[in-house]
């Protein structure tokens, strides 16, 4: 796993060599100021930058690491542990330069980058970083803005996802639509919120990723206007699984729906642990949710999870033409339907969701998930 977090290290090379150029010492007022322009990076770093940045600042803080050796399986903390001991007795001086040097090169390797654009919402004021989110002939649209990792949801996402929904439910729109940037619609959870540095080890980092899943479930059982999908092509984990929540699914013919939860030692989370077998029955969904089948679009039709299958050609025009021809319907009557079909059974999805997050809390902490995370790592890393 270490290695694999390590992975990019050509790039940790040139940023070394890059620091070895720069010179004169930080003050604490430039080391002030570098910590606030790590916060309002725009890109990922990736794994092995931010425990390189995690190790200085530990470093500089508190000098060189005289803390126990955590054990094997506390994964996230032997490696923060190992980064800030591979510092060995650097002064703190020379740990707060090279650290106001690291964030210096990435925020200026940003300058000009549009790998992820900005949007603001219509009437709205509230900027995203991970989300394109537009309001258009009555139709708010979120759509996940990460197409290098096939729209993988990581923690800022899922915040901005939830803070979108809101906006939305409170917007001049009529209804809301998901989508996806690039050939992905999402590949679900990023595997690498596993491995992300977190003060309180991995209990704690169980207990913050479930209060997030929570609120995230809740703000689709809780939108109160219709809110459509649309499947640009493949889906993973909780993408798939918050369909049951939607309204209306539509999707190329080139999505496929997975939900690879025992492959990763998880389990089924988004209330398709109830909403699943009552859609397409209990031993299709058990197919899915235990035994990781993966659907074709046209499958995924026939067992109802999705409304309707478009060629992938015709896509994107087609569904326009419909959501248009939907965006003239009353918008009270459609949210006042949409609720009244919702309250049905609201209390029951708060109640299913509750269970799913405390039967994932204890998942994330076990080593049948350390192990899987840890594989699928280890094969990126070999390619
Ligand atoms: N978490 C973290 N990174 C992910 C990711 C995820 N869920 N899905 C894709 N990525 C990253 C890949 O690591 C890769 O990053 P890199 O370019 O830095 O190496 C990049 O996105 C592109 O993905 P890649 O695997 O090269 O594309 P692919 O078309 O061969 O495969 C997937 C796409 C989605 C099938 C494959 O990446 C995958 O299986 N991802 C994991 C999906 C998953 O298990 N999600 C959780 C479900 S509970």
């Amino acid at each position: 796993m270490a290695a694999a977090v390590l992975k990019s290290c050509s790039a940790w090379r040139v940023l070394c060599s890059l620091i070895g150029c720069l010179s004169s010492g930080a003050t604490v007022e430039q080391f002030e100021q570098a910590k606030s322009k790590l916060s309002a990076l725009k890109k990922d770093p990736g794994n092995e930058l931010k425990l390189k940045i995690y190790a200085l600042f530990k470093q500089a803080t508190q000098g060189p690491c005289n803390t126990p050796k955590p054990g094997m399986l506390d994964f996230v903390n032997k490696v923060k542990w190992d980064a800030w001991k591979s510092l060995g007795s650097i002064s703190q001086d020379e740990a707060r330069e090279q650290y106001c040097n690291l964030i210096g090169s990435l925020v200026e390797a940003e300058g000009g980058s549009s790998a992820q654009v900005a949007a603001t919402p219509a009437g709205g004021g509230a900027t995203y970083e991970t989300l394109l989110v537009s309001t258009e002939d009555d139709i708010t649209t979120i759509k996940l803005n990460r197409p290098a990792k096939k729209n993988a949801i990581t923690p800022e996402m899922y915040n901005e996802i939830i803070a979108a929904l809101e906006q939305a439910a409170k917007d001049e729109s009529k209804f809301a639509v998901f989508t996806g940037a690039g050939d992905f619609y999402c590949s679900g959870n990023d595997l690498s919120n596993f491995t992300k540095i977190s003060e309180g080890g991995v209990q704690e980092m169980a207990r913050q990723g479930a209060e997030l899943l929570r609120r995230y479930v809740r703000a689709y059982i809780d939108f109160p206007k219709p809110l459509v999908a649309v499947v640009n092509g493949p889906a993973v984990g909780i993408s798939v699984t918050v369909l049951g929540l939607f309204d209306l699914i539509y999707a190329t013919e080139r999505a496929t729906f997975h939900t690879p939860f025992t492959q990763l030692g998880q389990s089924a989370e988004g209330c398709s642990s109830y909403t699943f077998p009552r859609i397409m029955g209990p031993t299709k969904a058990s197919e899915m949710l235990l035994f990781n089948k993966k659907l074709t679009a046209s499958r995924a039709c026939e067992l109802g999870l999705i409304t309707e299958v478009f060629p992938d050609s015709s896509f994107q025009s087609e569904v326009q033409t419909r959501l248009k021809a939907y965006a003239r319907l009353p918008p009270q009557s459609l949210a006042l339907s949409k609720q009244l079909v919702r309250s049905v059974d609201k209390e029951r999805l708060y109640a299913v969701n509750d269970a799913e997050v405390e039967r994932l809390t204890e998942r994330w902490t076990s080593e049948e998930c350390f192990n899987a995370v840890m594989s699928f790592f280890q094969a990126k890393a070999k390619l």
